[in-house]
């Protein structure tokens, strides 16, 4: 916290400069098909819910500077989780706080009386946080809140009795998740409460009780948990389970902030892990407070915030900063008798697809320059392929500055990897230049590879989704170049390169 409230300080100074500059959607480095704010600092997806055909998507928003600062929640709603309309900012700051990371619920059964005409409300559930109370040292800074909605997301209105969840003498208490749990007729909230989940309960969302912690002795805990999220899984040999996702800061396996998730059984009251190990969403160093959609059925879409708080504030973007990572369907999977959850692109993707280039089988010995056969001048694309036999391999992107990025598999080490050490511009943070690297999960011999590229990121998703790494980068020129290399002959075959349109006009 002691971090932000710096940024804050350089916010301040900052913001009259990113102010007079208007966003076009076509700076350099500017995505192209993930949502980024039209302008100023974005970090954490929140209040993720699904209404009347409507995805509604909110996010931590400071909207006078490129840098953390006040947070209120930002706000885009759309009908596919692809295209985004902006929409005016749906919670400010007030005496509380300021808002930080939560959820939305659709209220069905008015159970919280907020509802109006019969209709059901929309509830956030949020996080207040009391920057006066945090000058003055107090521990007791962040308590739970509610806002609701009457039109479907338009506009929010506080309720007049927060918060609805005091503050009990814990530095870091934050980021309720919030889900109706039918068998009980309550809703659970899962908290992030420093190194540890506490889940309460609650018949009607103003009033809740205390249930049970978990995790102080499981997963990883090098740094605060933050960001959770609970919800009911049917794996792929049928067996109901339940998923419990924990953000993590610092802490992540290459570095800084990453999503880790445990399965387990919830009863309603407690959770137990059946996973003993520790084990990401992702594994790269770029996907923090990932969180699932609401109100989707049996359908989990994830979605993160695709930067890291060790260079968040840096990184060299103007007129606004970061993004997220594309929408991912998360799947639990039975691997070698055990399950994790695996996640690929939603299929909602492939509407930015125009003419795909198939080139069916490729034997690569040695190199192979993809840039010729592929015909690609494209900022942004989808390459998958899969093989019967994975070997050591690598893909470069790379621009005729010598500037490059490798993605690959080391077979010695069993890892992917994605290394952006030469990948551009890395002066503003020494722990950016690296290579990342990701245990292989699947131990069979074939393997299926996405790779989804944007004008500053690459997400990839090997072995259908059971390792997955996302990275940033910024080249000073775009890369333009793309080959494959492989000193063992690796074969790969149903090869199709996507070009992928843009989702701002
Ligand atoms: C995670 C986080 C949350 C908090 C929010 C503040 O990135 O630190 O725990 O609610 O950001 O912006």
């Amino acid at each position: 916290m002691i971090n932000k409230i710096k940024y804050l300080m350089i916010g301040l100074l900052t913001s009259t400069a990113a102010m007079a500059q208007k966003p076009t959607y076509k700076e350099q480095y500017r995505p192209q098909i993930h949502f980024s704010p039209p302008a100023h600092w974005m970090n954490d997806p929140n209040g993720m819910v699904f209404y009347k055909g409507t995805y509604h998507l909110f996010y931590q928003y400071y909207p006078k500077a490129t840098v953390w600062g006040p947070m209120h929640w930002g706000h885009a709603t759309s009908v596919d989780m692809i295209h985004w309309k902006n929409k005016p900012v749906a919670l400010y700051p007030d005496s509380l706080g300021y808002i930080f990371s939560g959820s939305a619920v659709v209220d069905f059964n008015n159970t919280s009386g907020l509802g109006k005409n019969g209709r059901p409300p929309l509830v956030a559930i949020f996080t207040h946080h009391d920057p006066v109370k945090e000058k003055a040292g107090r521990k007791d800074t962040q308590t739970e809140s509610l806002a609701y909605s009457n039109d479907e997301g338009k506009t929010w209105h506080k309720y007049e009795h927060n918060p609805v969840l005091k503050n009990p003498g814990i530095t870091d208490f934050r980021d309720p998740n919030v889900s109706w749990y039918a068998p009980g007729k309550k809703w659970i909230m899962t908290l992030a409460t420093k190194d540890r989940i506490t889940f309460y309960s609650s018949p009607n969302l103003k009033v809740w009780k205390k249930e049970s912690e978990f995790g102080e002795h499981e997963g990883a805990h090098g740094g605060v948990w933050e960001c959770p999220d609970l919800f009911p899984v049917t794996a792929s040999d049928g067996k109901k389970l339940w998923v419990l996702i924990v953000n993590i800061n610092p802490g992540g396996p290459n570095s800084g902030s990453a999503t880790q998730y445990f399965v387990g059984n919830f009863d309603g009251s407690t959770f137990k892990a059946i996973n003993t190990d520790t084990r990401w969403i992702d594994s790269g160093t770029d996907e923090y407070a990932g969180v699932t959609w609401h109100n989707t059925g049996n359908r989990h879409v994830f979605l993160g915030w695709m930067s890291n708080w060790e260079y968040a504030t840096t990184v060299p973007t103007q007129v606004w900063r970061s993004a997220n990572t594309v929408p991912r369907e998360l799947k639990l999977v039975n691997i070698d008798h055990d399950y994790y959850v695996t996640a690929e692109p939603v299929k909602e993707l492939n509407s930015l697809k125009t003419t795909s280039v198939d080139l069916k089988t490729l034997n690569v010995k040695g190199g192979k320059d993809l840039t010729k056969l592929l015909k690609r001048s494209d900022n942004q694309y989808e390459l998958k392929f899969s093989s019967k036999q994975l070997k050591n391999f690598s893909l470069t992107l790379s621009n005729k500055s010598g500037e490059q990025l490798v993605i690959g598999f080391d077979a010695a080490e069993n890892n992917w990897y994605i290394d952006r050490t030469r990948a551009g511009v890395s002066d503003f943070n020494k722990n950016f230049a690296k290579r990342m690297t990701a245990k292989r999960i699947t131990a069979g011999p074939g393997t299926d590879v996405t790779l989804i590229v944007d004008a500053a990121s690459v997400e990839l998703f090997a072995d259908k989704g059971a390792t997955v790494m996302t990275a940033i980068f910024f080249p000073k020129k775009p890369y333009t170049d793309l080959a494959i290399n492989s000193k063992d002959g690796f074969e790969i075959s149903g090869v199709t390169y996507s070009p992928l349109k843009s989702i701002w006009p």
